[in-house]
């Protein structure tokens, strides 16, 4: 008999968000995405700037209000969460960022901060007897700080440091979710590696199932398990990191990986991505990659692809793997 699949404990299904401009156009920035995140697993998702990338990450942590789909977290919704206070329930779901350190307050030590979070658990989960101090210092030797970091303040850090401060106060509520939006990317290249490392190494430690959100695709693929490709808003490949490495499905996926810089010193880009992200206000009538696809054919500029599942945990969107394909369009140049 098979074993039952462990419960998802982060479902996020048809999710789709909405921004509103200035002059009342509307920004489709994410468009129905859907994946699940089991415990512990580690999962990325890339895709150039303005894919969007952050605001699925709001929307899964009730900062960005879905217009279409749902989130939910070991069976609890993720509402909007507007003035009002975020679910307790939700707090084993916690958000890393790239402005992590910028968002630590000035004026009180790292102790103070961090007690805060764990004064708010304690409270929560009606837990006994805990000593706040040794919790502290725990956390702190955890992300490689000594204990006498809590008498400090955040200026008195680097910015590695920063965000190791930032890791240990999301710890402090003994997250099982952690979504981190490009929480290396605002460090220096010596200080990434490491940060990246630690990030992994704790939630495999504690068990905690990981969102990394990067664009740094080098990355990705060394410290993720489960890769999400986005593109103007929507899922176009996902599947395990190996398998989309060795085969990417998907053109834009493959387009990405291959734009990979090559590590043999040359600093040689292998191909280049044609052109830039669209505007998700305008988005392209049928696949909206088709602008820039190098092997568009006929109906790609008509006809939307759908998520495929191709098994092996791996899905894609493109109207080339639901049919042979028919005569090319124009090719793609630098302008079109
Ligand atoms: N508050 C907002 N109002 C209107 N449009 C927005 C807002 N925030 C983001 N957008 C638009 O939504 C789209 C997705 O943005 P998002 O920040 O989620 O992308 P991203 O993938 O995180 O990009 P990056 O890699 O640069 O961080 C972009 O077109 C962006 O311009
Ligand atoms: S559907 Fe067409 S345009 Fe879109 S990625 Fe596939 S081949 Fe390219
Ligand atoms: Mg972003």
């Amino acid at each position: 008999m098979r074993e039952p699949a462990t419960p998802p404990l982060l479902r996020v299904q048809g999710a789709s968000v909405e921004y509103k401009r200035g002059d009342r156009t509307v920004v489709q920035a994410v468009n129905d995405v859907s994946f699940e995140l089991r415990p512990g697993e580690i999962v990325g998702i890339v895709g150039e700037s303005g894919c969007g990338k952050s605001t699925l990450a709001k929307g899964i942590m009730g900062l960005a209000p879905l217009s279409a789909g749902s989130v939910e977290f070991d069976g609890t919704p993720v509402g909007r969460l507007g003035r009002r206070k975020r679910d307790e329930r939700l707090l084993p779901v916690q958000m890393i960022f790239q402005d992590s350190a910028a968002a630590l307050n000035p004026r009180r030590t790292i102790g103070a901060q961090i007690s805060e979070v764990i004064a708010s658990r304690v409270k929560h989960r009606g837990e006994q007897g805990v000593n706040v101090v040794n919790e502290i210092a725990d956390l702190l030797r955890r992300v490689g700080l000594p204990p006498a970091a809590a008498m400090k303040y955040s200026h008195e850090f680097s910015g590695g440091q920063k965000q190791r401060i930032a890791l240990a106060r999301a710890l402090a509520s003994k997250p099982r979710v952690l979504v981190a939006d490009e929480p290396i990317s605002a460090l220096d290249a010596s200080a990434q590696a490491y940060a990246a490392k630690l990030l992994v190494e704790v939630c495999r430690a504690e068990g905690i199932a990981l969102l990394f959100i990067s664009h740094d695709l080098a990355v990705v693929r060394a410290i993720t398990e489960r890769v999400i490709v986005m593109y103007l808003g929507r899922v176009f490949e996902s599947g395990p990191t190996r398998g989309v490495w060795a085969e990417p499905k998907h053109p834009y996926a493959q387009a990405l990986i291959n734009a990979i810089p090559v590590p043999d010193g040359s600093g040689r880009r292998p191909e280049t991505l044609v052109g830039e992200v669209p505007d998700p206000s305008n988005a392209p009538a049928g696949c909206v990659f088709h602008p820039r696809c190098p092997v568009r054919f006929a109906g790609c500029d008509t006809e939307e692809p759908v998520l495929i599942q191709l098994g092996g945990s791996r899905a894609a969107a493109c109207r080339l793997l639901e049919a042979p394909a028919g005569p090319p369009l124009a090719a793609v140049t630098s302008d079109s």
